[in-house]
């Protein structure tokens, strides 16, 4: 956990500084979003409700959830730099966003309270040692009737350089 947090306390500044464009600062600046068209697809309806962004990073999907149409939004984060960057962020959007510092396992004192909508995406629970923790984490934190939107990739899948759009399966016989 110490390393990892050092790791994303440095991958903050980076990414907070991007230039490449990834991040669609700008976009969510303005008043965008920086989600993919997949996330905005399947969540649902979340006009007006409440969400909880987990593991939120420097907050572009967190403002961009705001920036789209949700009620209120918090954002989580154990990285002091990754919520410092959220913070300058929502203040250059304008933006009504909350930002909490707190190591995932302590999200429901944290933040206490509860919400409509958690809400979890790529590369999030790959950093956890314990998903039933996290899994309960998640229900605490959610008001009866609420619901957790989760689109996560393998960690497998994040170290391939992605040349189409499909994947395929090679036949690799005996081996198996
Ligand atoms: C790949 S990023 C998630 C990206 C995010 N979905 C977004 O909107 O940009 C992973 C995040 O998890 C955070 N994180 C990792 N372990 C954590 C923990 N135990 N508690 C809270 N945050 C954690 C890191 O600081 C990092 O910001």
């Amino acid at each position: 956990m110490d390393t990892n947090l050092l790791n994303w306390d440095d991958r903050a500044e980076l990414h907070a500084t991007d230039r490449t464009g990834s991040y669609r600062i700008e976009n969510v600046l303005a008043g965008g979003s920086n989600l993919y068209e997949l996330e905005t697809r399947e969540i649902g309806d979340f006009f007006g409700k409440d969400i909880v962004h987990l593991q939120c990073h420097i907050g572009l999907d967190t403002i961009s959830l705001r920036n789209l149409g949700a009620g209120s939004v918090t954002g989580l984060d154990f990285s002091p730099r990754a919520i410092a960057a959220a913070r300058v962020f929502a203040s250059k959007a304008g933006s009504d966003v909350r930002f909490v510092e707190a190591p995932l396992y302590e999200a429901v004192e944290a933040l206490d309270r509860t919400y409509d909508i958690v809400y979890v995406t790529w590369g999030s629970v790959n950093w956890l040692d314990d998903v039933f923790r996290w899994a309960r984490v998640v229900a605490d934190l959610l008001r009866p009737g609420g619901r957790l939107y989760m689109a996560e990739g393998h960690p497998l899948m994040f170290q391939c350089n992605r040349k189409a759009a499909a994947l395929e399966l090679k036949d690799v016989g005996e081996r198996l």
